[in-house]
């Protein structure tokens, strides 16, 4: 097998898996192809974390299927947090699989292969607590070494009743801290501008005596030219010593995600979150007062077991307290093996779970507007990545809150800040002119 393609879901630790795989495999002597049909190798790195993202991908492996029927040397295997929820299973039910693979495994990758060149079918699932894949250092390419990821910790232990993730990705476990300084440094030397810290859970980070707030300054104080961003904070654990942090260094992006989940305490409590909104909104006024130009965002869930219309008005009253500058927001969708699906009836009828989703989505977007809104007339240092998909003459890039900012200006600028002033903004974007 000389060329693989790989097709990846889910979320950024997906990404930064993917990358890992391509090493992998490239130290096999494997070449990489962005066209599935040039492909000896076809990979679908995967998400379990809602019902959708398992029928995108079943849909892909529909597609991949009726290819490997004219080209039956082909060779198709599944990665990731899907792979690792249903297993030997997913092999009966997709007979164009010849593998799977959970996403502790993918060290064994050159033995899976091996064994499916010889005409076996695989699962290998097996988490394992000590994998941190420390030393396998993702491929980066070459034409984009502007902003790129560092998983800093991987797994999670926090077992909320509605998630798989723990079940997907296993025990939480952090790298050691001279790695990932060491993975960042060959970054800088290749040029990138920015670096985003990756786990389910950074405020869990912990290596001997480096916490989150430890190893976020020491990443920060690599170079100032580098701008520092991290997902996923988690209320539970969010200290003010990392937001102290965020305050020292002006490198550090100004931008926090916390997802809320519900507004309601008797909600949180079923899906054991292990806060309450009354401490939720004490991290947020934590946040406006030690880093008061910080961008919030949230993840929030629509109709989880039990919601009442009381439940839901409460979301949105707390919403309304916080005006999060940006928010994914879900229905909630169960999830096999989880305690919710174990303990709990998924009781809310579709059409109720749609029309609070939309009402929070409504929300959501007047206040979006409102924070671009207030954005109008101010200048911002933009980290610029790349062409805007309208014109060739527009570039795109993103500010320390995170916000996207299209403004016209020559490509030679992709790669380096700029300062832009915004007139203006749309639903997603906002609009600038690059300052003189
Ligand atoms: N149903 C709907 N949304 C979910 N999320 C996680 N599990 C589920 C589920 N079973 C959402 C949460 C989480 C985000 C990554 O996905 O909001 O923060
Ligand atoms: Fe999806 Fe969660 Fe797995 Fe990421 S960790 S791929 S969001 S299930």
């Amino acid at each position: 097998m000389k060329k693989f393609y790989i097709e990846t879901y889910g979320c950024q630790m997906n990404v930064y898996d993917s990358q890992q795989v391509e090493t992998i495999l490239e130290n096999l002597g494997m070449e990489k192809t962005d066209d599935y049909r040039q492909a000896d190798l076809i990979l679908v790195n995967t998400c379990a974390v809602r019902e959708h993202a398992e029928q995108r991908v079943r849909g892909r492996l529909g597609l991949f299927k009726a290819w490997k029927k004219q080209n039956s040397n082909i060779k198709v295997g599944l990665l990731g947090c899907m792979g690792q929820r249903l297993k030997d299973k997913l092999l009966e039910q997709e007979p164009v699989l010849d593998f799977v693979a959970g996403p502790d495994t993918y060290r064994k990758l050159p033995i899976i292969l091996d064994k499916i060149q010889h005409g076996e079918r695989v699962a290998e699932v097996k988490l394992d607590k000590n994998e941190l894949y420390d030393e396998i250092l993702p491929h980066r390419d070459e034409t984009s070494r502007i902003s790129g990821f560092v998983t800093i910790i991987r797994g999670c232990d926090n077992m909320c009743a509605f998630c798989v993730v723990p079940f997907t990705r296993g025990r939480e476990r952090s790298r050691p801290p001279q790695s990932i300084l060491k993975e960042i440094e060959q970054m800088l030397e290749q040029g990138y501008k920015e670096v985003t810290l990756l786990g389910q859970n950074v405020d869990k980070y912990h290596y001997e005596n480096t916490d989150f707030a430890k190893l976020l300054e020491m990443v920060a104080r690599l170079d100032p030219n580098l701008r520092v961003r991290f997902v996923t904070s988690y209320p539970q654990h969010m200290k003010n010593e990392v937001l102290e942090v965020m305050a020292k260094y002006d490198n550090i992006a100004k931008n926090i995600h916390l997802p809320v989940q519900s507004g309601s305490n008797r909600i949180l409590e079923l899906m054991r979150r292990g806060y309450t909104r009354e401490w939720y909104l004490d991290r947020i006024k934590a946040i406006r007062q030690i880093v008061p130009e910080t961008a919030i965002g949230t993840d929030i869930i629509a109709g989880f077991c039990s919601e009442t219309e009381e439940d839901h008005q409460q979301t949105l009253d707390l919403m309304e307290q916080v005006k999060f500058d940006y928010a994914y927001m879900f229905k909630y969708s169960e999830r096999p093996n989880t305690y919710a699906a174990r303990n709990y009836k998924d009781d809310v009828p579709e059409e109720v779970k749609i029309r609070r989703l939309n009402e929070i989505i409504e929300l959501q977007n007047r206040h979006s507007y409102e924070s671009n809104k207030r954005d109008v007339g101010k200048t911002f240092k933009v980290l610029v990545e790349k062409t805007s998909r309208r014109s060739d003459r527009q570039l795109m890039g993103r500010n320390s809150q995170g916000k996207v900012i299209v403004f016209e200006a020559d490509k030679s600028l992709i790669g380096q800040y700029v300062d832009v002033e915004v007139y203006d903004f749309t639903q997603a974007t906002l609009l600038g002119r690059l300052k003189k």
